[in-house]
């Protein structure tokens, strides 16, 4: 991608306002983001920085911090000569985010700034905060003329380009210069009928393809290359199907526990937090049809199609096919850990899962049949984003008479923190016995030239400056995934297991091998011990 020459134009010149730009997202992803993307010349020429928070804080200050978490956290160095024509675009509001005053002095402010950086009116708003502030600052942006006010919704399937050009005029006729994009991080809602409602709230102001809703894993350099990977090679496509596909395992083990996320993580849990959204992504992406063309819309529209097809399970299925869990006190790489219920704002008897396991089928053609596994959990001994695709064996015939069950094919994509692809084969052995043994050959993306490959954030914050919107949930999605989750969060409302029925430090509750046939299992991940005698 030549993304020098796609930001350097007038289009993209923009300011962008973090809201939550105190939090840990801003420092940790968001600011080294930005750094990158400046070190790779890829920010437009005219661009700024509008960070919104509640901390009192001096320019300067909220500068050194943002110097602070590049240091931290950037990919690159933070090198003097640069440092200090990026720092210069960064400028700081205190405010509380529910005082319309506020959205006066923003105004203010940026049209000071439009002055300053050559901007022509252009704006990102990015929400960094907690849900609850979501609405209120939508609303608040329109009430000061920072968004149009849309006056009666047009329907959630119309996806007109109207707004997307220069400016953008109201159904009411009112005018604003330049763009208006708005941001939202996960969660979107905690359920389908909460989502429904943030969502009406945010249309109001926005349209659709004006609202970036964040999936960090879509980000994610081999979540992108699942694609590439299906439809730019001719030995995948055609054997891509249950014909010749016996399971798919997509797992993201995270060895990390709550930390200090307790009071998000008591209402979420794992359901919420990883499987309605980054999970089903991994998932959609695997599942899809090729799309009519690489346009935004049409791979969202295959992408919602593998969540339509979802099959829906009934509380009886849901006891049976889905297993959660919850970590007690344990270790992880021979360090002492305290249990989710002693971790800080979590409750003492907390019915919260930080473990999710489950076995789902994708009622349509191609898949039909072919059970995908899924699991999610913290403290788990590896961290790791992976998905096997496990092929059918052969007949069993030939070698298979002489020498017995041979291991099968399988296709493994390393999403993270090891990037590439996994293929194992069945060959035989050097030497004069006919012995036969699989083999790997391993595609290792961070081993070869980019050691340094980007973060997920910087092509997010890319695609927006851009106007990009592919790699951001549609609405539909959004809904449809709630719609699978709801019924598992409703069956668990009536009780849970004995909590917590983890170590931290081991794979998660015994109960998930009920999802297997006798003998299955999860294929070991990247890291794991063991691994390579499993894998060949
Ligand atoms: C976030 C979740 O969306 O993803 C966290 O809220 C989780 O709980 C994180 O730890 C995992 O992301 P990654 O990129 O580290 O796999």
């Amino acid at each position: 991608m030549d993304r020098a020459s796609q930001l350097s134009d007038r289009q993209n010149s923009c300011l962008m306002v973090i809201f939550g730009a105190t939090g840990d997202l801003a420092n940790r992803k968001l600011f080294p983001a930005l750094y990158s993307l400046f070190r790779d010349g890829v920010l437009p020429e005219h661009f700024a920085v509008v960070g919104v928070a509640r901390r009192e804080k001096a320019p300067e200050e909220f500068r050194r911090d943002v110097w602070e978490a590049v240091r931290r956290y950037s990919r690159f160095e933070a090198g003097d000569e640069t440092w200090r024509d990026f720092s210069g675009r960064f400028y700081y509001l205190r405010s509380d985010l529910r005082e319309p005053g506020t959205y006066g002095r923003l105004k203010g402010l940026l049209g000071e700034l439009d002055e300053r950086h050559g901007v022509p009116g252009n704006r990102i708003y990015y929400l960094a905060v907690a849900p609850e502030h979501f609405s209120p600052i939508v609303e608040n942006l329109a009430a000061a003329g920072l968004a149009v006010i849309r006056q009666g919704s047009r329907g959630e399937g119309s996806r007109g380009a109207a707004e997307s050009g220069d400016g953008r005029e109201s159904e009411q006729g009112s005018h604003l210069p330049g763009w208006q994009r708005l941001v939202i991080e996960k969660p979107f809602g905690h359920d389908l009928a909460s989502a429904e409602s943030l969502n009406r709230q945010i249309r109001a102001v926005f349209d659709e393809e004006q609202i970036f809703r964040i999936d960090h894993y879509l980000g994610k350099e081999m979540t992108q290359n699942i694609m590439v990977i299906r439809f730019a090679n001719a030995f995948f496509e055609p054997v891509w199907n249950r014909r010749f596909i016996e399971s798919i395992q997509i797992t993201s083990s995270e060895t990390g526990g709550v930390e200090d996320r307790g009071n998000y993580y008591e209402k979420a849990g794992a359901l919420r937090d990883m499987v309605q959204n980054h999970m089903l992504q991994l998932l959609t992406m695997i599942a899809m049809e090729p799309p009519s063309s690489l346009q935004t819309e049409a791979i969202r529209d295959e992408k919602v199609k593998v969540l339509r097809s979802l099959k829906p399970m009934d509380p009886e299925e849901i006891r049976k096919n889905v297993v959660r869990g919850q970590y007690g006190a344990g270790a992880i790489k021979g360090q002492k850990v305290a249990g989710y219920r002693q971790e800080p704002k979590v409750g003492p008897a907390s019915d919260t899962e930080t473990f999710v396991a489950m076995k789902l089928f994708v009622e349509n053609f191609r898949w039909a049949g072919v059970p995908f596994y899924v699991r999610t959990g913290k403290r788990l001994p590896v961290k790791a984003t992976e998905i096997v695709v496990q092929f059918k064996s052969l007949p069993e015939i030939l070698y298979f008479k002489e020498y017995g069950k041979l291991a099968p094919n399988l296709l493994v994509f390393r999403v993270s923190p090891q990037e590439g692809l996994f293929v194992r084969l069945n060959t035989k052995k050097p030497g004069t016995e006919d012995f036969i043994a699989p083999v790997a050959m391993d595609f290792c993306q961070k081993c070869e030239a980019e050691a340094n490959s980007p973060e997920a954030y910087e092509r997010l914050l890319f695609d927006v400056m851009r106007g990009d919107s592919t790699l951001f949930t549609r609405w539909d999605e959004v809904a449809l995934a709630w719609n699978f989750v709801d019924p598992m969060a409703r069956v668990w409302a009536e009780g849970a297991p004995a909590f917590p029925n983890y170590a931290a430090g081991s794979w998660g509750p015994e109960e998930q091998a009920r999802l297997f046939e006798a003998g299955g299992g999860w294929w070991p991940v990247y890291g794991q011990e063991g691994a390579e005698k499993v894998l060949g």
